[in-house]
């Protein structure tokens, strides 16, 4: 490189910390006063797990390829997100987000944006991506795990892949992801026996396991609240065998968590039901197709994606986000007789 072009890049580098400076943005704020810090994005609503409490065996209608994002359209709006309105965290999401090609191309765009860049995935592709993903910039991953027993696994993701999941978690500690988090949906009768097994998997793979309530957000409708466990059972399951102290409060991050009292890790429970976590809620989604939701249940939706492919500037789109989230509710209504189920499934939304 000679000398000419070593400054221009300097120059380059101390405009874009500049602009950074003269435009420092402002927070996205709801109507009830909570800052929101973190955007997930659904690449993709395909899946290559059927899991039963998210998505049908058959008959799911999937999105054509032009109704969905491009990597440039989200990249635009992350940066809105990230620029305008100091979003910190993206988390990239499904459907299963490693079955969108060529991933790695938009991690390493939106690792530009210098925020905590995670990604929820059901591990299975891990093996072979999970380098990848991490030197393109991807920060943290997620991992879905419900069960050990192989076949309990096929049953509840209609897919005989345990020991891809299992080589998943191991290339993603291998190439230097940490904290590795697992995520397990209890549900009753289908593998709430599992939960010191799966608390002991974590313990001895040095992996923080979480357990998630089940939501009814399943797109076969079976979700019942007595299929819900608890996290006072799972936390008491747990204790009775591995003592737990409780650390403190978790600000927007919805799992709670417990340290081991013999120093072996932590362990994280998010209870949306028992225990909604919603007045401390910072999260904002899209969806695949650009529809952007202000809560998990949400019935309303705002096409931003339209809106982009109508030509609409950053101020209009961004117009259009602030009127949207000045729309978000204090909190879902699980637990309520007025309780409407949103149109969609996890898979649909992102988790
Ligand atoms: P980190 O704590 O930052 O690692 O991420 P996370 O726990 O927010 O992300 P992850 O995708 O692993 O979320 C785990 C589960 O938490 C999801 O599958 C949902 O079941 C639940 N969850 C995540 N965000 C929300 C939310 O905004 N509302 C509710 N009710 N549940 C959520
Ligand atoms: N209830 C709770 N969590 C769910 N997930 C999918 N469906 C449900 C549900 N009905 C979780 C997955 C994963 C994330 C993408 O969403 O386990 O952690
Ligand atoms: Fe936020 Fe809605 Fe989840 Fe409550 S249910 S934490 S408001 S996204």
């Amino acid at each position: 490189m000679d000398q000419g072009s070593g400054h221009d890049a300097m120059d380059q580098r101390m405009g874009d910390e500049l602009s950074m400076e003269e435009a420092p943005g402002s927070d996205l704020v709801d109507p009830f006063g909570r800052i929101i810090r973190d955007l997930r994005i659904s690449v993709t609503d395909r899946c290559n797990f059927r899991c039963t409490y998210c998505m049908p065996a058959e008959g799911m209608q999937w999105l054509d390829r032009s109704a969905v994002m491009s990597f440039e359209e989200i990249e635009r709006l992350a940066s809105i997100f990230v620029h305008r309105y100091r979003v910190e965290g993206i988390r990239l999401t499904g459907g299963e987000p490693t079955v969108r090609a060529h991933l790695a191309v938009l991690v390493r765009r939106l690792a530009k944006l210098g925020v905590d860049l995670a990604m929820t995935t059901n591990g299975a592709t891990l093996r072979l991506l999970a380098s990848e993903l991490r030197d393109a910039g991807l920060k943290r991953v997620n991992i879905s795990l419900d069960t050990l027993d192989p076949v309990k696994f096929e049953q509840m993701t209609r897919r005989d892949s345990l020991h891809r999941v299992l080589d998943g978690i191991e290339a993603a500690k291998a190439a230097g992801f940490d904290p590795v988090k697992i995520n397990a949906v209890i549900e009753r009768g289908v593998n709430d026996d599992e939960i010191v097994a799966l608390a002991e998997f974590g313990r001895t793979n040095g992996v923080e396991m979480r357990f998630i309530e089940f939501m009814p957000l399943d797109a076969t409708g079976h979700w019942m609240s007595d299929k819900v466990v608890g996290q006072d059972e799972i936390v008491a399951a747990i204790a009775a065998v591995y003592p737990l102290e409780q650390l403190p409060a978790r600000g927007a991050a919805p799992a709670d968590r417990w340290r081991y009292l013999d120093g072996v890790g932590t362990v994280g429970v998010i209870p949306t039901v028992t225990k909604p976590f919603c007045g401390d809620c910072d999260r904002v989604r899209l969806t695949a197709e650009g529809q952007f939701r202000t809560c998990l249940f949400a019935t309303d939706e705002f096409d931003l994606l339209a809106a982009m492919r109508n030509g609409e500037s950053d101020d209009e789109i961004a117009a259009r986000i602030e009127r949207a989230v000045g729309t978000k509710w204090a909190g879902h209504q699980i637990n309520q007789v007025n309780f409407v189920r949103p149109n969609r499934s996890m898979s649909q939304i992102g988790g």
